[in-house]
């Protein structure tokens, strides 16, 4: 365990023309989650750990998913895109405020944990005064090649300038690097630009360490952990090798994952015990299931907290805002917004609760609607605890139902229902004996039937 204090900085000013997308590179989800906050979240986060995050220029949207993962961070604009060291040194500011150790890292490797940022620092408290994250890649054209000197690094050669021989070398630079915080800006400082691109390379720093007699050295992860970013494909490829670390993760957990590989989880998706989800179910960012819980399904929960022992689905559709007390329960072909559901109550099929509180235990029958939005407002719906709306209702809001009241089936209600009463909406129902015993008989006669 490290005890030291730590500056990250994460360099998030990449321009993502590759994505062909509006959004910036490294607000693209992976898991229902930004790239960047990936990062932002696995960066070290004890005592006197800090956080920097250096941005392009007009990516103030950047700036505030950064400011909403870690509240404390501070950012630094790179004006011109100038290689990765220039970019570090946009951060000179903190740097030259100190840490024991300084972290880099890229924005766009989503995958990269907080055991990894721990290892990368332990060299630094044994003999190394810089310390870079290396890689096996099955093809490593592009990557910055890792010339290993015994057990010492030194130096990474940047694909545009390697020798033949050195272009054969597997072991790459996954671009995570850890600097003693003593020398660091010294040594980001002396970094120049003569290159094949002509761009300041953060990798040099290794060969600048080393001509002081300085000790840089490699710690190896796998290439799953420190995937890049460019392009849709990527992002995909992310997506998947995250699914399967969330579903392990889940099923470590005491999950019940049925067919896991058609289900979707979320990073911050949290789980009590003995939860069962069934296949085909997609849970977005901000869910949390209680103990107990079945999800049925081809249900899509987003921003929903479920209780102990609630059951939804299959074909459920629970939107933000949508809380189930215990032993709740959604069936098929139910949608939800803002609504908190309470416990025990039951909304089992074909219906829409949108704004709305529904009581303890009361029960929804099939088809009922919340009229929500007249075109320009939304309103709410109140439903006391233990009321019974009978089917194919609709509670047109701002409206009110009392605890225990009873709605009768069909009804369109558009004033309040006093606790225990009975409001029925509807036209009298007409019965004609023989009516339909005559209609057929005219009919078989071939004669037109008559009007009643
Ligand atoms: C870099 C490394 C290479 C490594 C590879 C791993 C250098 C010189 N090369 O190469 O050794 O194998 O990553 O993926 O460091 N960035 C800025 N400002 C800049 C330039 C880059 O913020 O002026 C950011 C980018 O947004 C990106 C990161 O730094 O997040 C890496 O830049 P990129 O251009 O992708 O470097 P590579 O050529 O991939
Ligand atoms: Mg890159």
């Amino acid at each position: 365990m490290t005890t030291t204090a730590s500056l990250t900085i994460v360099l998030a000013a990449g321009e993502g023309t590759r994505m062909r997308s509006s959004l910036p590179k490294v607000l693209h989800p992976v898991a229902g989650r930004p790239l960047l906050a990936h990062v932002l979240a696995a960066a070290p986060n004890g005592d006197g750990d800090r956080l920097a995050v250096v941005i392009g220029p007009d990516h103030q949207s950047v700036a505030d998913e950064a400011r909403r993962v870690r509240p404390e961070v501070e950012t630094f604009v790179q004006a011109e895109r100038l290689g990765t060291a220039h970019a570090v040194l946009a951060a000179k500011e903190a740097i030259a405020r100190g840490a024991d150790d300084l972290l880099i890292a890229f924005g766009d490797t989503p995958l990269i944990s907080s055991e990894t940022f721990a290892r990368l620092r332990e060299p630094l408290r044994n003999g190394s005064a810089l310390v870079v994250l290396g890689f096996r890649a099955a093809d490593p054209t592009g990557y910055g090649r890792l010339v290993v000197d015994g057990d010492q690094l030194a130096a990474i050669r940047e694909q545009a300038d390697a020798s033949p021989d050195e272009l054969k070398i597997t072991l790459c630079n996954a671009g995570v690097m850890a600097i003693d915080g003593r020398i660091a800006l010294d040594v980001l400082a002396e970094i120049g630009n003569v290159n094949a691109k002509g761009e300041y390379y953060l990798t040099d720093a290794v060969g600048i360490v080393r001509k002081r007699g300085l000790v840089a050295s490699v710690i190896e992860t796998g290439e799953d952990e420190v995937r890049g970013i460019n392009t849709k494909a990527q992002l995909a490829e992310a997506e998947a090798v995250m699914q399967a670390r969330l579903r392990q993760a889940a099923m470590t957990a005491g999950v019940t994952l049925i067919s896991p590989e058609t289900i979707h989880l979320a990073a911050d998706t949290t789980f009590g015990k003995d939860v069962t989800i069934e296949p085909f179910v997609v849970i977005g960012p901000g869910v949390s299931i209680g103990d107990g819980a079945v999800v049925h399904s081809f249900s899509h929960i987003v921003e929903t907290s479920l209780g102990k022992r609630t059951s939804v689905g299959p074909y459920a559709r629970l939107r933000p805002g949508t809380s189930l007390g215990d032993g709740a329960k959604i069936g098929n072909f139910v949608e939800t917004k803002a609504a908190q559901i309470d416990a025990g109550a039951k909304v089992n099929h074909l219906t829409y609760i949108g704004d709305a509180h529904i009581g303890a235990g009361a029960n929804i029958g099939a088809g009922t609607i919340t009229c929500n939005y007249d075109g320009f407002n939304k309103h709410r719906t109140e439903i006391g605890a233990g009321a019974f709306v009978g089917s194919n209702s609709s509670l047109v809001a701002p409206v009110k139902i009392g605890a225990g009241a009873y709605i009768g089936s069909g009804s369109v209600i558009t004033k309040s229902v006093p606790d225990d009463a009975l409001a029925v909406e509807r036209n009298d129902q007409s019965v004609r004996e023989g009516w339909a015993k005559r209609f057929r008989e005219a009919k078989a006669r071939g004669k037109k039937p008559k009007a009643d």
